[in-house]
């Protein structure tokens, strides 16, 4: 119940499978702490998604568990999956597709920031990557992955289709990301051969003219893209692109930082609640273990105040917490030199002090 004061705020969890419950319990810690600071109430509500839905109800996404999210402010889920799920006829991925879509989300964000204190532990040159701070928005509805598939014993075919609306719906939320940003957005396509590409760019640049003249627009190739996110990464404020191109070019940015427990996720939508995970999945070889890195949905949670609930400060103060422990070198066994490793329930506490 809120008071004058406090303003309530429905969060469904979704721990999902393997590291899953691990991570989501420390982002609902530092959560606690954040609402009893600045006078919010989290209400948090959890629920079955993935192999542990399946192995709950038989399938991936039950309905209690669709009905709660469309009905949330935000929802923060972990993980899904696992070698336990495998080859079974309901997947738990077929979970966090379904309430993707059951949510309406349309925009995949990722962002990427290279901690300075981190950034050695890059494949890239410390030099390249000390700095980087970008986000990538990935139209997540459309393209060649939804688009009409044929298939004969000689031949296959996916149908890539793109409507006006669903590129204008996802430039307009990546505009107005920049405009809190660096201001700058690089749109990218492969506009020299595709027909896709060529409305995309032409949808784009009008956005661009009509609303957002502030924003510095560029357009890129994504071939040459690929190149320029190794060679030159710390050019980049926020990337714009197609949901294939964005998928891959988001797993190439992820290897930039040195660990996959680090990076968040955000998915939104037109307005309603948005979805906000970790990018790792469940971690099986580590799960059960206490050991998991926190960080990464830690940062999620902080898109998720930030995104979902409109609080800034709030999210700029998990992020600093966060990053205020990494510069102290507290690092959980993904990051940590031999015999340094704390666990996720240190991790956690390290950034619950800091907020404290
Ligand atoms: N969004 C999701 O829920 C999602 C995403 C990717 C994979 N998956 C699923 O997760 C399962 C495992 O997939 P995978 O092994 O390919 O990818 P993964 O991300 O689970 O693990 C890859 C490697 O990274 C490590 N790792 C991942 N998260 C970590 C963390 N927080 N802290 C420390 N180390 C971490 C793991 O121990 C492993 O060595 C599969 O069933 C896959 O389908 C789910």
């Amino acid at each position: 119940m809120s008071t004058a004061a406090t303003k309530t705020y429905n969060i469904v969890l979704l721990p999902g499978d393997g590291v899953g419950p691990e991570v989501t319990r420390a982002a609902r810690d530092v959560l606690r702490v954040i609402g009893d600071f600045y006078g919010h109430h989290f209400e948090f509500a959890e629920h079955l998604i993935g192999g542990a839905a399946i192995d709950e109800t038989g399938e991936p996404l039950p309905e209690a568990t669709r009905a709660a999210c469309v009905a949330s402010d935000a929802v923060l889920l972990g993980a899904v999956g696992g070698p336990k799920w495998d080859g079974g006829k309901a997947r738990p991925e077929q979970g966090l597709l379904a309430i993707r879509k059951a949510m309406g989300l349309f925009a995949n964000l990722r962002p990427l920031q290279v901690s300075p204190v981190l950034a050695h532990r890059s494949p890239l040159k410390k030099e390249i990557v000390e700095g980087v701070d970008l986000i990538v928005f990935r139209e997540l509805t459309g393209g060649v992955y939804f688009g009409e598939k044929t298939r004969t014993a000689d031949r296959a075919t996916d149908l890539c289709e793109y409507t006006v609306p669903e590129i204008e719906r996802v430039t307009r939320a990546a505009f107005q990301t920049a405009q809190q940003r660096r201001g700058k957005v690089t749109s990218v396509d492969k506009a020299n051969v595709m027909e896709t590409s060529r409305l995309w760019r032409e949808v784009v640049t009008r956005i661009h003219a009509e609303e957002f003249p502030d924003i510095t627009l560029e357009h890129a190739l994504v071939d040459s893209m690929a190149m320029h996110l190794i060679r030159k990464p710390r050019e980049y404020d926020v990337i714009l692109t197609e949901n294939m191109f964005g998928d891959i070019l988001s797993d190439e940015i992820s290897v930039l930082g040195g660990s996959i427990g680090l990076l968040p996720s955000a998915s939104l939508g037109a307005g309603g609640p948005g979805l906000f995970e970790p990018i790792h999945g469940s971690a099986p070889d580590i799960a059960g273990k206490g050991i998991a890195n926190p960080y990464a949905t830690l940062f999620s949670a902080a898109m998720l105040l930030r995104h979902s609930l409109g609080l800034e400060a709030e999210a700029a103060a998990v992020e600093a917490a966060v990053h205020a422990v990494l510069d102290d070198g507290v690092f959980t066994a993904d990051l940590a030199a031999k015999g340094q490793a704390v666990s996720t329930a240190a991790a956690t506490d390290a950034v619950l002090a800091k907020l404290k």
